[in-house]
């Protein structure tokens, strides 16, 4: 009851937020959430520090404490160290805007910026909203078939990109745990452990992380990591679908409603934006694969992201085309 009257609280807090104040980032990306303050001109001068708050609202969790700093002294909330900060002067510049780089999905929220001087005290708010998912890519073939351009072809190819390092990690931040070995845009290899088990310790052991090879040789072959922004149109599973189809027949049907099979890239923006079908669908590159976004143990074993259904046991292979399954469409 308390953690809904919180959630309630935090709606309203959000609703009170005038547009102007929302930002938008990608995955990965740097951000500025703006604050200014005034000062009386004769406060200027008082030796009065000023002290400023950044405080993120939590829906359930209650308030976390981003960053806190007076006089040259910063401490960090727990979640937030060594990558956000503020102006280090902020009394003359008026300025107590929050800096955060590397962003991830769930730093998107309400942010509260509290200005204390003396007996002034000014407060406002920006809301933050990050986009942007980071998928695992293995090709029909086999494991580890991609070289280097291959691997950017293979993402483009599923209207994605080949993922940054920085988008990695904002994905890693946000629970990818993925024990594949995968390109990166810098020509680095790659993989995120978020538990590390036998088999993915990499060059970390036993904590948890990005794993890297380091830069590579643009001949060698891995996976690939992909990385795919806002979806721009509509991704669906066909409501006259009943009985499950071949590939062929999926891109028909697609067809019939205006669309075209969806790709990889797409399902995932769609996975994102909130799609959850608990049925398999053809995708045009061939794979087979469902978005799970609300959790239930006979869809994904209660875990939450999109399945892909592998021909072998080994998790490589697409399925043969034409074994039968459903569709996911999609209409720009
Ligand atoms: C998706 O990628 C395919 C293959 O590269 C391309 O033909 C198609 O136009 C792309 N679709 C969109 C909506 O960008
Ligand atoms: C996966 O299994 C298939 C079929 O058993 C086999 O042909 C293939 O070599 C295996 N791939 C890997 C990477 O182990």
């Amino acid at each position: 009851c308390l953690s809904h009257l919180k959630w309630l609280l935090w709606m309203w807090r959000s609703t009170m937020i005038p547009r102007s104040l929302h930002v938008d980032s990608s995955l990965g990306g740097t951000v500025v959430l703006r604050c200014s303050f005034s000062m009386m001109p004769v406060s200027q001068s008082s030796s009065e520090e000023v002290r400023i708050q950044w405080i993120k609202l939590h829906s359930l969790l209650g308030d976390q404490v981003v960053l806190v700093a007076q006089g040259g002294r910063v401490k960090f909330g727990a979640t937030f160290v060594d990558r956000v900060s503020v102006p280090t002067n902020p009394q003359s510049v008026q300025d107590a805007s929050l800096t955060i780089t590397g962003v991830s999905r769930s730093d998107s929220g309400v942010y509260i910026c509290k200005v204390t001087h003396g007996l002034e005290e000014t407060q406002s708010a920006v809301s933050l909203t990050v986009s942007g998912v980071v998928f695992h890519y293995r090709a029909s073939s086999s494991r580890y078939s991609l070289d280097f351009t291959e691997a950017q072809e293979a993402c483009r190819s599923v209207n994605a990109s080949i993922a940054t390092p920085a988008q990695l990690t904002a994905a890693y931040q946000d629970g990818l745990d993925q024990c594949d070995a995968g390109w990166l845009a810098d020509q680095s290899v790659r993989y995120p452990i978020t538990r590390s088990r036998p088999g993915c310790e990499g060059n970390l052991l036993q904590r948890p992380g990005v794993r890297t090879y380091g830069r590579r040789d643009p001949t060698e072959r891995y996976d690939v990591y992909c990385f795919v922004d806002k979806l721009q149109g509509e991704v669906f599973y066909p409501s006259s679908l009943t009985d499950k189809i071949t590939w062929q027949e999926a891109k028909e049907e697609c067809e019939r409603h205006d669309a075209v099979l969806a790709s990889p890239g797409q399902l995932h923006a769609a996975w994102m934006a909130g799609l959850n079908r608990c049925d398999y669908g053809w995708l045009s590159d061939g794979s087979v694969r469902y978005p799970v976004t609300v959790p239930k143990v006979q869809c994904g074993g209660g875990m939450l992201g999109v399945r892909t259904l592998y021909k072998y046991n080994n998790q490589t292979g697409f399925p043969d085309p034409t074994e039968k399954h459903g569709a996911f469409c999609f209409k720009g």
